[in-house]
Formats: C-alpha cells, sequence, structure tokens
C-alpha cells in the first residue's frame, strides 16, 4: 500500500515534469512559470499541485455522496458506492502531497502542518478509516447502510482544514 501510493506519486510527478519539460507552455497562461522541477522550490510546487488535484478530486466525490445523502438526488446505488470507493483512494493519496514541505504563493497550507506533522498525518489517517468504514458499510449494506456514516465521515475534512488550511479573506 505505502509502495503503491508512492510509486503513484511518482507517477504524478513525472507526469508533470513531462508537462513542465515542454517549456512554457507548461504554465497555464497569465500564471508565473513553474519552478525548474529539480530545484527543492521546484519539488515543492509539484507536491503543491499534486495536492490540489488530489484534494479538488475529494470535493467532487464528497460532494456527490453528500447530495445523495442528503435526499438532494435521487439515490443510485451504482454511482454511490463508485464515489464512496473513489473517496476512500483518494483519500490515501493525502498526505503523500504535503510531501518534501513547502507552501508555495498561492497555496493555503499552513506551516503548522510541518511543525506537527504526527498530528497532520493522524488527521489524514482518520479521513482514510473513515472512508473505509464507508466503503465497508457500501459493500454489505448499500447506500442504506452507508449514508448514515456520511456526514461525519466529511466532518474529516473540515476538522484537518480548521487548523492546517489558512482561511480566505471573509
Ligand atoms: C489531513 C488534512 C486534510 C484533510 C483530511 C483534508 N484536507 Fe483538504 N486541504 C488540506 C490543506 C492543508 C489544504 C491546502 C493545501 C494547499 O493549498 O497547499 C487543503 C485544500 C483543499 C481544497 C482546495 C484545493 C485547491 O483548489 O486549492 C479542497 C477543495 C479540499 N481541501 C477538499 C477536501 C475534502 C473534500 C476533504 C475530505 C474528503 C479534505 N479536503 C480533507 C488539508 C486536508
Amino acid at each position: 500500500m505505502k509502495i503503491r501510493s508512492a510509486l503513484s506519486m511518482i507517477g504524478v510527478l513525472f507526469l508533470f515534469a513531462i508537462v513542465s519539460a515542454c517549456g512554457q507552455g507548461g504554465a497555464p497562461a497569465g500564471s508565473a512559470a513553474a519552478p525548474d522541477p529539480d530545484t527543492p522550490e521546484g519539488r515543492a510546487f509539484l507536491a503543491f499541485q499534486y495536492r490540489q488535484a488530489v484534494m479538488r478530486v475529494a470535493a467532487n466525490k464528497s460532494a456527490a455522496v453528500g447530495a445523495m445523502a442528503r435526499g438532494e438526488v435521487p439515490v443510485d446505488e451504482a454511482a454511490f458506492a463508485k464515489a464512496v470507493n473513489d473517496l476512500h483512494a483518494v483519500a490515501g493519496m493525502m498526505g503523500e502531497g504535503f510531501m518534501p514541505q513547502g507552501a508555495p504563493e498561492g497555496s493555503r497550507a499552513l506551516p503548522e502542518i510541518w511543525t506537527n506533522w504526527a498530528d497532520f498525518e493522524a488527521k489524514a489517517a482518520a479521513l482514510t478509516t473513515a472512508t473505509q468504514a464507508l466503503a465497508d458499510a457500501t459493500r454489505t449494506g448499500g447506500f442504506a447502510a452507508a449514508s448514515p456514516l456520511v456526514q461525519s465521515t466529511v466532518q474529516n475534512c473540515g476538522g484537518c482544514h480548521r487548523t492546517y488550511r489558512m482561511r480566505t479573506e471573509e
């Protein structure tokens, strides 16, 4: 498991390396050019891009799961099970997105992540434990068994953001 996620991290970094190797075209129009991936700044930037991608997928999947649990969209057992499994997979990819450490421009990662690394990892692990329970309940009892666990599962997101993600200006 650890090795597999390390490999997936390497895969993502490799893709980013290819994209940035394509020159100025690698950076979206209007944004600053990505730093050289062979420098510490470059590696911190790639980790930032990786975790943004992972967090955005997590947001998409938890929105799909939450909408059904709240009765906002009709229950579709297959779609629910897929979103739950995807959410669990992506939860397990979060922690590695914060290594190597660093908060490049645009990042909302707070320095406490790295000064309280054990607690940060514990919060990431708590999410994975919760998504595992959700996936297990879905497999054995479908939506009916899993939906009561949805709210407490996604509370893990806010539980980490409150401490470790910079607030946006309100
Ligand atoms: C262990 C801590 C932790 C957990 C658990 C966590 N997040 Fe995050 N999340 C962060 C941090 C820190 C950032 C800021 C990262 C940065 O900007 O460098 C972030 C950023 C985000 C972002 C903004 C991404 C962007 O576009 O910049 C979204 C959306 C998000 N998280 C959704 C979620 C959802 C949904 C969950 C739960 C399913 C979740 N997160 C669980 C720590 C966590």
